[in-house]
Formats: C-alpha cells, structure tokens, sequence
C-alpha cells in the first residue's frame, strides 16, 4: 500500500527542514487542456495548491517559501490570459492576506512592480502593508520577476551608488551584492520544486540558486498535494550538501 501523507510526514526529520523553499508552480494550462477545459481554469485550480502548500510549509516549519507566480516571460501569453492571472492574483491576495496575517506570515514580492497593472499592484501593496508585522514565515510571490532583469537591476543600484561616492567598488562582495536583490536578507533556497514536467530553471531566482537542491515532477501544478511535497522534502533530507567541500571520511 501506498504510504499516506501522514506516513511521509511521520518520516520527516525535523531538524533538517529546508529553511527556504521555492517553488515554480508549471502545467497549470496543459492540466486544463487535458480535461477541455480553458487553461484559466487551470490557473484557479491551481490556487488550491498553493494555499495546501502554504499550510504543509507552515506544518513543518519552513521559514521562507518563494512562488514563482508570472515571468517577465510570461508577458508574451495572450492578453485574455495574462488579464485572466492578474485577476487572479489580485483575488487570491484579497482572500488570503487576513489569513497571512492571521498565522504572522508576510507577504514579500519580488520582481518589478511597477511593471503591473494598477489594479494588481495596488492589492499587492495592500497585502504587504497588511502582513509587514509576520514574523513567523515569509512568503515571496515572483511577480513580474526574472532571474535576469533581477540581477540587472542590482548592478544598476551598485553603479548608482558607486558614483554617488556610497559606495567602494573595491568592497563590493557577494554579500554587499545579494543584499541589492529582491530577496535581501534571506537564506538562499535550500530546495527548489518544479512541477509540469519541464526540467530547466525558466529565469528563477538564477543568483540564489547557486547550491539549491532540485526537485522535479511531472505532476501538475493543481494536483500537486502535501504527499508530493513531503516526498520532495524527504528527497532533499536524503542529499549529501558537500558545497564544493569533502565530507568527512571521504
Ligand atoms: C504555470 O502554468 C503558471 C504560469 C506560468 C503563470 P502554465 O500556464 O505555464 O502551464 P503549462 O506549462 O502551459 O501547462
Ligand atoms: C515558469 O513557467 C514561470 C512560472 C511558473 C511563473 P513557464 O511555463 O513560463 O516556463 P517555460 O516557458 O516552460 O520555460
Ligand atoms: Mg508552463
């Protein structure tokens, strides 16, 4: 028989719990089509999945959990489409920030904002003033994010400050570098979910990703449950982390 969820979880060590988890959240059209229906749909189903994700986070004690939600790619989908997932997006902060909240969860985006619609961003600032106060977990939406124009946009800062006399060239390091992105002052992810199949990074998180350990799955994203996140996470617990370094006795 197959083990349940509970049995996955009972497995679990939790002392080794990955502090940060991101996610690409794929296969939300092809779920869709597969059963006639819009690749919207899709989309909403897939909130589900986020919100199970979100409580199994909370369960084990992951600190930080980062979603990919909209590519700076994504933008190239039809209009009807792209619409479609911000109304969704502005939907789920609606619903969901007294919840955040509620479990001292903040909310954090990372990606340019000012590349959103009015109507998007303004539910987005509203459910991060909202949750400013979570101490307990924080949540990254990737909206409008690209590992890429991420990275850019913190040289641009370090020029910026280096001619404004701010800041040493000569003392910029990795440290003072990832401190000018979206995710300052967060641990890098330890584990990294992609569902849908795809086995690439698609312009996620490409600084932070250095020594994260990958998890692919051909299961789609509005089917992905607690028992496939605890397999991923009993996965990672299996993996020998060396970070360019020998074990002891090797
Ligand atoms: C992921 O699902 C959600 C977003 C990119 C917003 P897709 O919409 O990419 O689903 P597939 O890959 O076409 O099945
Ligand atoms: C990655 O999925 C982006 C998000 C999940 C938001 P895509 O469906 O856009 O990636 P590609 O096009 O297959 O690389
Ligand atoms: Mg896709």
């Amino acid at each position: 028989m197959n083990p349940t969820a509970d049995d996955l979880r009972s497995r679990i060590n939790p002392s080794a719990v990955p502090r940060h988890v991101a996610v690409i959240m794929d296969g939300n059209g092809r779920w869709a089509q597969e059963r006639g229906l819009d690749r919207l749909e899709g989309h909403r189903v897939g909130i589900g999945s986020i919100r199970r994700l979100v409580e199994a986070c909370r369960e084990l004690g992951v600190e930080v959990l980062t979603l990919y939600a909209f590519s700076t790619e994504n933008w190239k989908r039809p209009r009807r489409e792209v619409r479609g997932l911000m109304r969704l997006l502005a939907e789920y902060l609606r619903e969901e920030t007294p919840r955040l909240a509620e479990h001292d969860v903040r909310l954090r985006v990372l990606g340019d904002l000012e590349g959103l619609p009015v109507s998007a961003r303004r539910e987005v600032r509203r459910a991060v003033q909202a949750t400013a106060a979570g101490r307990r977990a924080t949540l990254n939406l990737a909206l409008n994010y690209g590992g890429r124009a991420e990275i850019l946009r913190a040289a641009v800062t370090a020029v910026r400050e280096a001619a404004a006399g701010r800041l040493d060239p000569a003392s910029l390091d990795e440290q003072t570098f990832a401190g000018l992105l979206d995710t300052a002052g967060l641990p890098d992810p330890d584990l990294l979910i992609r569902t849908g199949g795809e086995i690439r990074v698609s312009n996620f998180l490409l600084w932070q990703l250095a020594y994260t350990e990958f998890w692919f799955t051909p299961v789609y994203w509005p089917d992905f449950d607690r028992e496939h996140f605890f397999r991923a996470v009993l996965d990672y617990q299996q993996r020998r982390r060396r970070f360019g370094a020998l074990e002891p006795g090797d």
